[in-house]
């Protein structure tokens, strides 16, 4: 096994706790009896879980709202884990946009780069030392099947997680035999709530139920990918079609048939 026992001086950091695959993610991991650092904007959702997390499985639960797009905001929260004892990082927090960028706000853009791809790469080197001194360590990456491809209509996400995707990657072959282990999770739609038929997105409309993977099946299945030591872990039938496509068909084919696909989300 290549999570960290859990212990009460260390913790398990999840970012973008508040809501979707994060909130799951901290779940799972308090049911495994690990303490946690929540990071979000909404520190009143995280306090809820966090006091339904020390009820339910009686594990310490710290509270960090911090707006990790935010350069200033996100430097304490990196001196903190800097100093503390992080035995699990999960780098889940993360937005998408819709539409030609060139339509879309540059201030919203530049923040989704800093959240998707700046502020996990902050957060890693963060914890990396002290893991690296300690010979322990498990990070989760979330991805996306989404950054392996060319997506026109989703271009500023889609390169964000191929950040992400290929980061991960990377980062592993160079902790080979440090006792650091990283793991992608790298899915397709995860539906993270059920969605009111009156309000339903075109991406809810256009992929069949059958199709999408719950929250909590993605964050079982991403701690199991993390204690197994796995490269890289990729739920459900439409992530792994979409890795397969994104990694072994040519961009020039793949690129149009995407973006005409997700032209429509960002109608
Ligand atoms: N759901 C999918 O179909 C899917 C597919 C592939 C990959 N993913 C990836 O999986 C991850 C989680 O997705 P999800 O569907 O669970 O999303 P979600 O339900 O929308 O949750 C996003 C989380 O990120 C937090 N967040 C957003 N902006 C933030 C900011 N500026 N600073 C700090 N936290 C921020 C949100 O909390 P606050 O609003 O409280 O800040 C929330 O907790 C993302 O990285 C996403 O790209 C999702």
């Amino acid at each position: 096994m290549t999570l960290p026992e859990p212990n009460p001086n260390a913790r398990a950091v999840v970012t973008g706790a508040s809501s979707g695959i994060g909130t799951a993610l901290a779940a799972e991991l308090a049911a495994r009896g690990h303490s946690l650092i929540l990071v979000a904007r909404r520190g009143d959702v995280m306090e809820e879980l966090a006091a339904t997390l020390r009820r339910t499985h009686g594990v310490e639960v710290d509270v960090r709202p911090c707006d990790l797009s935010d350069r200033d905001a996100r430097t304490a929260l990196v001196d903190e884990l800097s100093a503390r004892e992080v035995s699990v990082l999960c780098n889940n927090a993360g937005i998408a946009t819709f539409g030609p960028v060139a339509d879309l706000d540059p201030a919203y853009e530049r923040a989704q780069v800093e959240l998707n791809a700046v502020a996990v790469h902050d957060l890693t080197l963060a914890v990396l030392p002290g893991m690296l001194a300690r010979g322990s360590g498990a990070i989760l990456m979330v991805g996306s099947a989404a950054g392996n491809m060319a997506i026109p209509h989703n271009a500023t996400y889609a390169a964000s997680k191929a950040f992400v995707n290929t980061f991960s990657e990377s980062l592993r072959g160079e902790l080979k035999g440090s006792g650091v282990h990283v793991t992608l999770l790298a899915p397709g739609p995860v539906r993270t709530q059920t969605p009111d038929p009156a309000d339903a997105s075109i991406v809810d409309k256009l992929v069949p139920d059958a199709l999408w993977v719950s929250s909590e099946y993605t964050a079982k299945l991403s701690l199991d990918a993390l204690a197994a030591n796995k490269m890289r872990v990729v739920p459900g039938i439409v992530g792994k079609a979409m890795s397969t496509a994104g990694q072994y068909t040519p961009r020039a084919i793949v690129a149009p048939i995407v973006g005409a696909f997700y032209k429509k989300l960002g109608g």
